[in-house]
């Protein structure tokens, strides 16, 4: 074996960043019942529709997934056909998501579009992909393997490999507008 030194094999990028899309919770607001939003059950694609802050959504969401891939993976995802679907989660009173992952997709990110509101609950929580990688571990190891607890302010965007199982706690606010994207990347 050539290789020296240490290797952090099997690592997984998770991106967290920001971005602002001028009118995009207006339009959805005014657009769609949040009390009864578009799920990712059956065909619905947000990015369907052609008005303007969905085209920015799209073009932004793919080029932070272009920026994330080309960084962690070197990989450009321009040379393959690319595919996003988004759709928009619900809200409400203890609203949670159990524990799942994006299968099919090979990357997958959460906008917030609005999610102002402080101590409402609604982390995103991401899990170790390593299944029982602690087992046989005492505490003093576990920080190793803790889950990613990430608290959504507006704006945020968070990308994740797709075969990462998250669940997103329980959450109370009535004001907050969260947007799923998967990317699917097919070879010419
Ligand atoms: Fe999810």
């Amino acid at each position: 074996m050539k290789f020296k030194g240490i290797h952090h094999a099997w690592s997984t990028p998770i991106e967290y960043n920001r971005f602002n899309i001028a009118g995009l919770s207006e339009h959805i607001l005014t657009y769609y019942d949040m009390n009864n939003p578009p799920s990712d059950l059956g065909n619905y694609n947000i990015f369907d529709k052609d008005c303007k802050p969905i085209n920015d959504l799209k073009r932004c969401a793919y080029d932070n997934f272009k920026n994330h891939i080309k960084y962690m993976y070197h990989v450009d995802i321009d040379t393959y056909v690319t595919t996003m679907k988004g759709w928009i989660t619900g809200h409400g009173n203890n609203y949670s998501m159990s524990i799942h992952n994006h299968s099919g997709a090979q990357f997958s990110a959460v906008y917030y579009a609005m999610a102002e509101e402080d101590n409402k609950g609604g982390a995103l929580v991401l899990h170790d992909p390593r299944s029982n990688a602690n087992r046989g571990f005492d505490d003093r190891f576990q920080p190793h393997f803790k889950q990613i607890k990430i608290q959504p302010k507006t704006n945020d965007y968070v990308i994740f490999p797709s075969h990462v199982y998250h669940h997103v706690d329980p959450f109370y606010s009535q004001f907050r507008i969260a947007i799923p994207i998967d990317l699917y990347l097919f070879e010419d």
